[in-house]
C-alpha cells in the first residue's frame, strides 16, 4: 500500500469541548489507485486530508498512524515534511478563491511550486508553468500566465490549482472538493480533466458530490461524524449500498429524487452513543442505541459498520 492510515485521530480542543474531527480513520491507498472520500459537509474529509499533508493547526491533536510508502509521517520532522509537501504528496485545496495568492500571477504561482522542488532557475520554472496550464487546457496559456486570479472564472482557477498540484509530479494527490461551486458544464469538464491527469496516479478526492466520485474514483469511502461507515468499489457502492447512511445519501441526489435524510449532522463534541448514525436511521433498533458497531467485511473489500447489515 501507498498509503495506510492507521486509527487516526485528529481532535480540537475548543472552548465548548474537543471536538472529534476525524476518530478512529483506518483507510488505505493502493499505488494508482483513485479513492473517493465523501459525505456530508462538515463530517470531517478536509481535517482528514489535511492530517495528511500535516496542515492542521499545531493544537491539534493528532493520534494515529499515517504511513506513507512505510513511513509514519506524524513522525516526520517539519522540515522534512516540507520536503516532501508537492513533491511526494500535494494537495489542490479547497476553494481557489482562497487558496491562490490574489497579488501574484498565476503563471509566478505554479513556477513557485516548481522552482522549490525541481531546481530549476526563475526562466525555466516559468516556461514549465506555461506548458504545465497548457496541460489543464487554459487556452491562450502564455497570456494567462501573466493574469492574476480575479482575472480568472470559477474553472479557470480550478484548473490553475489542478495545475499546481500536479507541478512536480507527485506520488499522492490530494484533490479537496475540485469541482464545489462550478456550473454543471464546468463541472463536467473538471472531471473529465482530473480522471485524464490521474490516470496511473495514485489520488484521495475528497467530495461531497457522490456522482463525481462515482466518474472519477475505483473505491469511495464513506465518511459520517468523523468515521468512516462504508467502504467499497464504486460500482459496489453506487450500485449496492449496504449502510442506511449510504443509501440515504444516494437518495438525496438528484437524479434519484432529491429526498433529503431527515435530520441532521451530529455534533463532533458529543455525538450520539451507539451507532453515530442511529438518530436519523430509520432502520435502528435497540442494539443501535447501545453499541457502537465495528467495521465488517462482507467480502469483495467491501466492509460496513452496521449491526444491521451482517
Ligand atoms: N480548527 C478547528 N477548530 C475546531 N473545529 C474545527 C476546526 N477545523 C475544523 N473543525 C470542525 O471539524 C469538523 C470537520 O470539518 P471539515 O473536515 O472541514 O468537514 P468537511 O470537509 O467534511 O466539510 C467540522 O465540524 C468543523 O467545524
Ligand atoms: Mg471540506
Amino acid at each position: 500500500m501507498l498509503l495506510d492510515i492507521i486509527n487516526l485521530k485528529a481532535h480540537f480542543p475548543t472552548q465548548d469541548g474537543m471536538v472529534k474531527a476525524v476518530d478512529c480513520v483506518d483507510l488505505s491507498l493502493g499505488e494508482r489507485e483513485r479513492l473517493g472520500l465523501i459525505g456530508e459537509t462538515g463530517c470531517g474529509k478536509t481535517v482528514l486530508g489535511m492530517s495528511i499533508i500535516r496542515l492542521l493547526q499545531p493544537t491539534t491533536m493528532i493520534e494515529g498512524q499515517i504511513l506513507f510508502k512505510g513511513k509514519d509521517l506524524l513522525k516526520l520532522s517539519e522540515e522534512e515534511m516540507r520536503r516532501n509537501r508537492g513533491k511526494e504528496i500535494a494537495m489542490i485545496l479547497q476553494n481557489p478563491t482562497t487558496s491562490l495568492n490574489p497579488v501574484l500571477k498565476i503563471g509566478d504561482q505554479v513556477a513557485e511550486a516548481i522552482q522549490l522542488h525541481q531546481g530549476l532557475n526563475k526562466k525555466e520554472a516559468k516556461e514549465k508553468a506555461v506548458e504545465m496550464l497548457e496541460s489543464v487546457r487554459i487556452p491562450e496559456a502564455s497570456k494567462r500566465a501573466n493574469q492574476y486570479p480575479h482575472e480568472l472564472s470559477g474553472g479557470m482557477k480550478e484548473r490553475a490549482m489542478i495545475a499546481m498540484g500536479l507541478a512536480c509530479n507527485p506520488t499522492l494527490i490530494l484533490a479537496d472538493e475540485p469541482t464545489k461551486g462550478l456550473d454543471t458544464e464546468t463541472k463536467a469538464q473538471i472531471v473529465e480533466l482530473l480522471k485524464k491527469m490521474t490516470e496511473r496516479k495514485s489520488m484521495l478526492i475528497i467530495t461531497h458530490d457522490l456522482g463525481v466520485a462515482g466518474q472519477i474514483c475505483d473505491r469511495i469511502a464513506v465518511m459520517y461524524a468523523g468515521e468512516l461507515l462504508e467502504e467499497a468499489s464504486s460500482e459496489a457502492i453506487l450500485n449496492r449500498p449496504a449502510h442506511p447512511y449510504t443509501q440515504g445519501f444516494i437518495n438525496s441526489l438528484p437524479v434519484k429524487g432529491l429526498l433529503p435524510i431527515r435530520g441532521s449532522s451530529p455534533s463532533l463534541i458529543d455525538p450520539p452513543q451507539g451507532c453515530k448514525f442511529h438518530p436519523r436511521c430509520d432502520s435502528a433498533v435497540e442494539i443501535c442505541r447501545t453499541k457502537h458497531p465495528e467495521m465488517v467485511n462482507l467480502g469483495n473489500g467491501h466492509s460496513v459498520r452496521c449491526h444491521l447489515c451482517h
